[in-house]
Parts: C-alpha cells; structure tokens; sequence
C-alpha cells in the first residue's frame, strides 16, 4: 500500500505526518501512520495574531525536529515512503517556502515524487481519514481563522466554491470580538468558553443582510459588539462578557447552520464536513448537527486534532493525488492565493501556470 510523507507550514504550525492508504483505489481509505504538530501560539499570542516573520523563522527551526519525530512514530526512514507531499498554497508565502525547500530537498534527496498539495483540499481529506467509507460528492463547511467558505466536492480533484465571506473569516470576528471584550488570543476558545454561562438571547445582534443566499458577512455583527461595548462603557457599566460573548456566538454559528444545511439541500447532496480551527466550537457543531438531522444529512465533523491545521490532512490529499498519478514539478513554487480552480497547475500535464509563475515575489525568493 502506497505512503506519503507530508509536510504543512502555511501559517502558525509546523507539521509532518506520514499516511497510507489501505483499500485500494477509488475506496483509498487514508490512514495516519504518524503526527506531529508543534503550534507557534504561544509565540503570537504576545502580538495577539500570527506575525509572518515570526513564522517562517520557527518553521526553520522546529521543521527538522518534527520531521525526524514524525518518522520516528510511523517506524519508517523516508526511503520507505513513496512520495513527499507538501502544502504550497495558499497561506503565508514565507511560511510556504520554508516547508517546500524541506520537501524538495528530501524529494532530491531520496529521489522521491513531489507532490503539492493545496491547503484547502487538505482540509477536505480530514473528512477521509475520519470516515473511510466517506465518498465524493459532499458539501464542506470550511471555518478556520483565514477562511469560511462552503465547498462543494463534486468528485476527487473537482471542486467548487459556493459560498465564501464577503469581509472577514469565521475564526477572524471570534478573534476580533474576544479583543473587544479583553479576552486573550486567539479568541474562539475564549468566547466559547464565556458564552457556556451567558444569556444568547439578551443582546439581539444583527446579521448581515447579502443578496447571495450562501456567503457570509461577519463585519456588521462585529460593528454591532463594537457599538454596544462602546455604550455599555460609557454608561459606566461593566461588560457582560458572557451574555455579549453569547449572544454573538449564537448569531455567527445558525448563520453559518443554516447556510450550509440549505445549500447542501439544494444542491441534491446528502453528506456535510464541518472542518477548520472553528469547527472546535460546541454550539456551532451542535447546531449544524441538528439542522443536518432535521434534513437528514450525514454529518461528518472529523475530531479536532484533524479540523485544526495538521499534516495528515495533506498526506491524504496528496496520496489521493498520488494513486490518479499526478505529481508536481521540482520547479514548484508557493502561492499566497490560489482558488481551488486552479489545483490542476499544480500537476505535470496539467495545463496553465504553476504558482512560481503566478507569484513574482515567491519566485524572486526561490
Ligand atoms: O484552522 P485554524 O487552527 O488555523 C487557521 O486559521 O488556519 O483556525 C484557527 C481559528 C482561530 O481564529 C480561532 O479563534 C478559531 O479557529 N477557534 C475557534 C475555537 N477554537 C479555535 N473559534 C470558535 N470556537 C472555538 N472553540
Ligand atoms: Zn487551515
């Protein structure tokens, strides 16, 4: 059965997984052999976000580390693995290099097939290695810090963005909101925390208001905590954290329920992946589990050491692309944006400008 050694690098964590598969192709039911993840938090916390300098400097050093543990854990040198897999894009381009430079060197090294891998198809294939009967087509829910989008896949290697956020990310007002009311960083575990003992109902917090049934706007709600902060202050009263931290939490997350639940309906499908750094949150799984029960939808929420940013999500991804034969070039490059359309450029063959040529500066570096 084919393994893939795999590396991630594309914001605050340094991670390196080895997965294999162990059904053979279509049904590749991805399996980790190993995973390590050694988080920077604590290292941003200070700046309260993630700072890209601080970054790529940390990968550099915590990289060879991870690496050797990784292998350590799944009992395997790297000549024993089939292909290196590694995330090129989108994410922080510093931070990208550093885990690329670490994948074509072993690819050099131990004359293995290099294989990119596009973050967001990564954190697609959590929901492979939890549920290994799980199969194309499916609607993901896609919340993490950078990103809230709702993805359909259609079938391995096709995919469509049907709903994305005009302004910020899911996790992005959870930090932003945690701020306002003097909670640390990051903030989703805060308010998750806070608004357990508040009263969702006390503050009625608008939603924003599109004229597309399936993006998101968050800025309008946090305007709106910003403003009743404001107030409250003034008078002179002090914050009811929880009851704020609450009733935002419970506007942000059956917004995102509902939205989901709809599209996943009137697209004809009949399973739903909730994934990211915000999939941690109780009441947005607790809510999107029981809208989807109401339609009768399967939900699959993979646990959270997969929903957070992790390797063994590339692993899966990249051996997917392994067993239909796509590797990349070794003149591969990152990118800081990439929309899932473009994953074929990644491949040899297939068509159009790899991300070294989309990225002057990237390229630049190289
Ligand atoms: O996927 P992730 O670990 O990193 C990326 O953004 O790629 O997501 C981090 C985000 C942060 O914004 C954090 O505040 C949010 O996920 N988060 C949560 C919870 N745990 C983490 N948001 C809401 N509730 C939580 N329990
Ligand atoms: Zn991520």
């Amino acid at each position: 059965m084919p393994r893939i050694l795999a590396i991630e690098t594309s914001c605050d964590e340094t991670a390196v997984a080895v997965v294999a598969a162990d059904a053979a192709w279509p049904g590749f039911a991805p399996r980790q052999l190993s995973s390590v993840v050694a988080s920077q938090i604590d290292l941003h916390a200070a700046y309260g976000g993630v700072v890209p300098e601080v970054a790529s400097r940390q990968h550099v050093e915590t990289l060879p580390f991870v690496l050797e543990r990784a292998l350590q854990q799944a009992g395997l040198e790297v000549t024993e693995v089939d292909a290196i897999a590694v995330t090129c894009a989108p994410g922080l381009v510093g931070s990208l290099l550093v885990g690329l430079m670490g994948a074509k060197t072993l690819a050099l090294l131990y004359d293995k097939p290099l294989i990119g891998v596009h973050h967001l198809e990564g954190h697609l294939f959590s929901g492979f290695l939890t549920e290994p009967d799980l199969r194309p087509p499916c609607l993901c829910l896609l919340v993490s810090g950078g990103h809230t989008s709702l993805i359909w896949m259609k079938d391995y290697g096709e995919y469509q963005t049907v709903g994305r956020t005009r302004d910020d990310a899911a996790g992005e007002a959870f930090d932003k909101v945690a701020r306002l009311l003097g909670l640390g960083y990051p903030g989703g575990p805060q308010i998750d925390r806070w608004a357990r003992q508040g009263d969702p109902e006390r503050f009625p917090l608008p939603e924003g208001k599109l004229d597309h049934p399936y993006d998101s706007s968050f800025s309008g709600l946090k305007t709106a905590v910003l403003r009743l902060v404001q107030q409250l202050q003034q008078e002179g009263q002090e914050l009811p954290i929880a009851d704020i931290a609450a009733s935002f939490q419970a506007r942000l997350t059956s917004a995102l329920a509902q939205k989901a639940v709809a599209c996943a309906e009137a697209l004809g499908l009949s399973t739903l992946l909730l994934t990211g750094g915000v999939a941690a949150n109780r009441e947005l799984r607790a809510r999107l589990t029981e809208a989807a029960q109401q339609k009768r939808l399967r939900v699959v929420i993979p646990p959270l050491a997969l929903c957070t940013d992790n390797a063994a999500m590339i692993g899966a991804a990249g051996l997917c692309h392994w067993l239909r034969g796509e590797v990349s070039p070794l003149e591969l490059g990152v990118a800081s944006r990439l929309p899932l359309e473009g994953i074929p450029s990644l491949y040899l063959g297939g068509g159009g400008a790899h991300p070294e040529e989309q990225t002057g500066s990237a390229a630049a570096v190289l």
